[in-house]
Parts: C-alpha cells; sequence; structure tokens
C-alpha cells in the first residue's frame, strides 16, 4: 500500500507498507497467551492469508515492568515469529493502558469527571492528555520502543495510542482547568473578547479575569453553549496535541515509519473533530463497528466509511478494527449472519479502505473482552467465523489489484463537520431528541439508493466538481462558507439545505432576522419559527406534482423571499405555508426541506433532485444493492454488494469480470453476494 496524504506530502516523504494488495489482519495481543499458542497463531495467520498484525496495543504494563524497568524479551519474541512467517507489525505505542504501578504512585495523571470523581485503576485510557506527568512517562515509554524496534524489518507503521479520547474525553481535573484557561487566554487575548463571544451577559456570569474560568462541571442548570462548544473542541485540541507529541518523537527516531493512529468514525458520539486529525496523520485508519439492533446498519457502514475517505481527502485508508462476528459492548450483542462479515469488510474496500483488520485476532478467554468475537473464535479455527476469515483472506488476494485506486470523485457531496455537531449538542432546542446524524445518514442512505457516487466531505473541502451538494444539519455556519456555496450555485451547482442548518455563528450565538440566518440569502427564504412535532406525531405535505409525502418529527414556518415552494403543508397550523422551497441561483439551485421526510418520501425527493442535477447512477440495480466505484490507471472496478436476500440483476453497461469469482459477470449477484467488477475504465 502506498501511503500519499497531506501529512506526508508536508515531510515531502512517501511511504509504502509492505505487500502489493490489501492489508489484512488484526489486533494481535500475545501476553494473554503461552508461547506455545504464538507458534500456533502465526501458523493460522498464514492459512488466513494475514499480512499484517497490530501488536502492543494495551502493553506497557508488560514493557515497563516497573518504574522505569523495561523487558522486551517477549515482544522480541513475538516480533521475530511474525517476522518469520512474513507477517508486517503495525506496532502500537503502549499508552493506551497506563501499568497499575503508574496510576497508584501517580493517581493524578487520571481524568476526573463533571461531579469531582476521578477514574480509577482498572480500566484503559482514562488519563488526561493534559497532565504533564503522564506526558512525561507515555514518551520516555514510546522513545525505549521506538529505539528498540528501530530498524526492524518487521515495524511497518505507527499505530499512536488507541482511540484518543474514547475513554478519557472529557477532563475536569485540576491540570485539564489549567489548560482550559491557558486555551480560552490564548484564543480571546483579553476578558471583553471572552464575555461577548460566550455572551455572558446572560444570567449575570460575567468574567472579570481568566483565572475565573472553570470547565463545564455539575451545574444545576445547562452551562453556556458558547463554552461548551469552546470546550469541545479545547478537549480536540488537547488530545490532538498528546497524539503529536508521540508521533513527533517516533518521527525523530524513526523517519521512514509513517504514523497513523486509529479514529472512531461512526455514529453516534465524537470528542474529536477528525477533520483537524486527517492532516497529522501519514494515512488515515478508522475502527467500526457495526451495531446490531440497527437493521439498516450497512447503510450505516456506509456512511461512516465514506466519512472516513472524506477525511483523509478520498485516498486509500486503512480499516484498522472491525469484528469478526459480535462485540460485547452492546446489551445484546448479535453474532453475524454467514456473509455479513464479508460484505461489511469488502464495502469499506468498496469505499477506500486498503486495509481491511480486526479487533482481534485470537478471542479472549480471560478479561474484559472474552465474549468479543476474534478472527480465531473460542471454538478454534474449525469454527463457521474462522472459515468465513480464511474465505476472505482468499477473497482479498483475488481482488488485490483495486489496492490504490481512489475511490471515483463523487457526483454529490454531503457536508459533515463536527463543529456544527458540538454547537448543535451544546444547548437546548426546542426538539432535543433530534439526532444530528439522522439527516445527513438517511440523505446518503437515499443517494446511495439511486447509486449516486457521494462523497461525504468537511465544509471546507472544495465543491467544485459535485453536480449536487446537501448541508444537512449544518448548524453551525459562517459566512464564508455561505458564500461558497452560493459561488458554488451560481456557477451552475445545486445544493439542497435541510432544517436546522445555519442557524448559529461560530460562537454559538443564534444568527439573528429569522432562521437559517446564515443561509438565508441564498435559499430566498426566511423561517418564522419552528414547529417541532411530538414523537409519533405525523404532518402531510403535497408537492407541486401532486405527491403527498409524510413528514414527523420538525417542521417550520417558511416564508418566501423569493424562492418558489416546491411543497406546502396540508394541515394547521402551517396549512399552505411552503414545506420544501426552490431557489434561482445564477445558473444553478438552492432548495431548502423544512421537515422530517419519511424515508421513502426522502427517496422520492432525492431521486427528483439527482435527475435535476444531471447525475448518471454509477449503474442499475435495486436499491438495497449497493454500488461503488474505485478507479484505477486503466480500469474501474465496480463494487456490488447485494444486501437482500434474493438475487439481484446488476446493469453496469460494460463488459465486465468479476474479480471475486473470476469469472465474465452474467448480470446477476447471488442473495448476500458481493461482486468486484472490473471493468474498461468507463470515460463520462
Ligand atoms: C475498540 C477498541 C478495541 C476493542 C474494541 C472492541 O473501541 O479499540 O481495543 O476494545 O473496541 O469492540
Amino acid at each position: 500500500m502506498i501511503i500519499r496524504s497531506a501529512a506526508s506530502d508536508r515531510l515531502g516523504q512517501t511511504f509504502t507498507l509492505p505487500g502489493d494488495g490489501i492489508l489484512y489482519g488484526g489486533d494481535y495481543n500475545p501476553e494473554q497467551w503461552s508461547p506455545d499458542v504464538w507458534l500456533e497463531d502465526a501458523a493460522l495467520m498464514q492459512q488466513a492469508g494475514v499480512n499484517v498484525v497490530t501488536l502492543g496495543v494495551f502493553s506497557w504494563g508488560r514493557l515497563e515492568v516497573a518504574d522505569g524497568v523495561f523487558d522486551f524479551e517477549w515482544m522480541d519474541r513475538v516480533v521475530g515469529i511474525l517476522h518469520d512467517h512474513g507477517i508486517a507489525v503495525t506496532l502500537a505505542t503502549p499508552t493506551a493502558a497506563p501499568p497499575m504501578w503508574l496510576i497508584n504512585a501517580h493517581p493524578e495523571i487520571m481524568t476526573v469527571d463533571a461531579s469531582g470523581v476521578p477514574t480509577s485503576q482498572g480500566g484503559r485510557l482514562g488519563w488526561s492528555p493534559c497532565s504533564p506527568v503522564f506526558r512525561r512517562y507515555a514518551l520516555r515509554m514510546v522513545e525505549k520502543l521506538a529505539r528498540h524496534y528501530a530498524g526492524h524489518p518487521a515495524l511497518a507503521l505507527w499505530h499512536v495510542s488507541n482511540e484518543i479520547g474514547n475513554e478519557n474525553g472529557y477532563d475536569y481535573g485540576a491540570d485539564a482547568a489549567a489548560a482550559f484557561r491557558a486555551w480560552v487566554e490564548a484564543k480571546y487575548t483579553d476578558v471583553e473578547s471572552l464575555n461577548s463571544a460566550w455572551g455572558t451577559g446572560f444570567w449575570g456570569h460575567t468574567f472579570s479575569s481568566f483565572s475565573q474560568v472553570n470547565p463545564p462541571r455539575v451545574a444545576r442548570t445547562a452551562h453556556n453553549p458558547g463554552l461548551l462548544l469552546d470546550f469541545d473542541r479545547f478537549t480536540n485540541d488537547a488530545l490532538l496535541q498528546h497524539y503529536i507529541a508521540e508521533r513527533d518523537l517516533l518521527r525523530t527516531i524513526t523517519p521512514d515509519v509513517p504514523v497513523t493512529t486509529n479514529f472512531m468514525v461512526m455514529r453516534g458520539g465524537g470528542v474529536q473533530d477528525y477533520a483537524s486529525w486527517g492532516d497529522e496523520v501519514d494515512v488515515v485508519a478508522n475502527d467500526h463497528y457495526t451495531i446490531g439492533s440497527n437493521g439498516l446498519r450497512h447503510e450505516e457502514l456506509s456512511f461512516s466509511a465514506d466519512r472516513t475517505r472524506g477525511i483523509a481527502h478520498g485516498a486509500p485508508w486503512i480499516l484498522m478494527e472491525h469484528s469478526a462476528s459480535s462485540v460485547n459492548w452492546q446489551g445484546r450483542n448479535a453474532s453475524k449472519a454467514p456473509g455479513e462479515m464479508t460484505r461489511n469488510s469488502l464495502a469499506h474496500v468498496a469505499r477506500g479502505a486498503d486495509a481491511v483488520c480486526f479487533f482481534q485476532w485470537r478471542q479472549s478467554i480471560v478479561g474484559a473482552e472474552q465474549y468479543h468475537s476474534g478472527m480465531v473464535p473460542h471454538a478454534g479455527p474449525d469454527s463457521k467465523v474462522f472459515r468465513e476469515v480464511t474465505e476472505l483472506g482468499a477473497t482479498l488476494r483475488r481482488i488485490s489489484e483495486v489496492t490504490g485506486a481512489r475511490v471515483s470523485h463523487g457526483d454529490a457531496a454531503v457536508l459533515w463537520d463536527q463543529q456544527s455537531y458540538w454547537a448543535f449538542h451544546s444547548t437546548r432546542k426546542p426538539a432535543d431528541d433530534i439526532s444530528f446524524h439522522e439527516t445527513p445518514a438517511a440523505i446518503h442512505a437515499a443517494l446511495s439508493h439511486h447509486h449516486v457516487a457521494t462523497d461525504v466531505i468537511s465544509p471546507s473541502e472544495d465543491l467544485a466538481g459535485y453536480h449536487l451538494v446537501v448541508v444537512p444539519n449544518l448548524y453551525l455556519a459562517d459566512a464564508e462558507l455561505a458564500a461558497r456555496l452560493t459561488a458554488y450555485a451560481g456557477s451552475g451547482g445545486h445544493v439542497l439545505v435541510t432544517y436546522l442548518s445555519g442557524i448559529v455563528d461560530p460562537s454559538g450565538a443564534v444568527i439573528p432576522g429569522g432562521y437559517p440566518g446564515a443561509f438565508r440569502d441564498l435559499l430566498g427564504i426566511r423561517v418564522d419559527e419552528f414547529y417541532p412535532l411530538f414523537v409519533g406525531e405525523t404532518r402531510t405535505v403535497v408537492t407541486t406534482s401532486g405527491a403527498t409525502w409524510t413528514v414527523s418529527d420538525w417542521t417550520e414556518s417558511v416564508e418566501l423571499v423569493g424562492a418558489t415552494a416546491s411543497a406546502s403543508y396540508t394541515a394547521a397550523p402551517l396549512a399552505g405555508e411552503p414545506a420544501i422551497t426552490q431557489n434561482s441561483v445564477g445558473a444553478g439551485t438552492a432548495h431548502y426541506l423544512s421537515a422530517v421526510l419519511d424515508p421513502e418520501a426522502l427517496d422520492s425527493y432525492l431521486g427528483e433532485l439527482v435527475e435535476m442535477a444531471g447525475i448518471r447512477p454509477l449503474a442499475s440495480a435495486p436499491a438495497q444493492v449497493e454500488i461503488t466505484q474505485r478507479s484505477g490507471a486503466r480500469h474501474d472496478y465496480l463494487f456490488a454488494i447485494n444486501h437482500l436476500e434474493v438475487e439481484a440483476v446488476v446493469e453496469v453497461g460494460a463488459a465486465a469480470v468479476d474479480l471475486v469469482t473470476g469469472a465474465a459477470f452474467d448480470g446477476r449477484v447471488a442473495a448476500g453476494a458481493v461482486a468486484v467488477l472490473k471493468v474498461e475504465q468507463r470515460i463520462e
């Protein structure tokens, strides 16, 4: 795998990971097993086609057995065995799990929650990125490890810590408070600017000095949204700075080894603004777990994978973790159905992953993750899971020529912005249970049902080349983004903005004069008032072409200021008022959707926009057959993932060979199967 990224460009360096195909493997935790199992593992890895493993993620306590006392002997043996079996090593800095001796000697390194309760020993992460003591110990460990393995031929990639921010997100302790004050002071310079940005006149919370600023610890009512938004930004920066400290140290010792850390791009949560991390890693790596109770979990996976590629600016990325079957942290943890793990893995590849890795290689028999699946399950290699793992390894070899091919530039873009996510969750809204992720994900799914090549990108990315740009729930927006969208539409682009977009400015203050303040002029509308609906309540809207669509959760009173109505509400209190609008902007159009359409209506509406924007689908196929395209130097590779329980007919309009079977493609994809279709490059 050849790595090209903003970070490596800055260094003027191209890194290459071993092997000429897709990387395949998983987290390997040999410290849970005896040395005879290590040998069996290496043989089984070869059998499964594994060519890389991630080692040492939680090994600090086994590598630094007491303060300043290091033991690499066991790891040397493991690395040696792996190398002898042709398996490369992604070596983790073990800082995710501080050893017992360190936590006991320095309890002040641990995060403190909003109620003042410090994190105790027994878990992992939990340390404060603002603790100078932790930083000192962590960097000493990293330096020892890097010096020890510098130049080792098995060392392919550095994996800094693990999911930084996962279990050490917000910290309200003394070190964090001091760091937050310094961060706020550096941002605002004088306390008047801070008071003005946060609007501290509200409840008379004016600060007279930066020393009065504290993290948002438990208070009996809601905190100031401006403060919460900045605390999110500060937390992200503090976590990122920890990554950068480890990365920079690694670079000085092993300049030829690329560095990454595993992101957690999936629906829900998020203390990290990964748009700010993407350019700091040499290659983007992501962990993704499906939620078993979600019947449309493959659609959430597609959205997350496209978001991950967006963070990588379209470059191939690494799927660092997913699960071979069930996880152990969802209450009821469904095992994956036969073929599901393969579809999941290939869906990530279809959307730009050049590496498919799992947590973890061998299922633990001890510890907190005993019931989390592994590539080798408790049942051993004679098992359904291991057979599918081995079959997947063979499939990845058969499709290896897709490595390096970039996912074709999207015809549509969905904008996704973490700053908006934070701002959205920082305040009490007219409907607090509206999820930030629902709208972008639903729109992405609707575009996918129409087989539109879609990118999920940060609002700062270049919009040129897209026919349709969707701005869903982009709650926080500045004038610069509004101007760029207006210029994009003016030059012939088509924009769809949804409810709860452009409401607040970058400080979190509502833009007055009617919603959506930032986008009113672009859209030619003005929203007077929000009309959220109660759970279970619905309304209907009727389109100008006579279709009747159901809406729920959210409606608005929209006034036309230049736009025309494409659909109107049918009943009180908004009877006859516009629900969906369209505005002409130069050579293009700007549309506004003021209500939550039900999935069927959303599919119809997006279908109309796709047609209007002149977008051609990647293939003709049923909605639940996922189609994507990666473009190589001479060929295109169309992935067709059949999520149906029946065979599907897929027309790609060209002669194709299915790399999975090696046979000429006859236009049919079996129930639950995946085809990877190699076609001559399709010139648009
Ligand atoms: C991830 C983590 C892994 C493992 C996995 C289980 O968040 O990085 O170490 O715990 O979850 O699903």
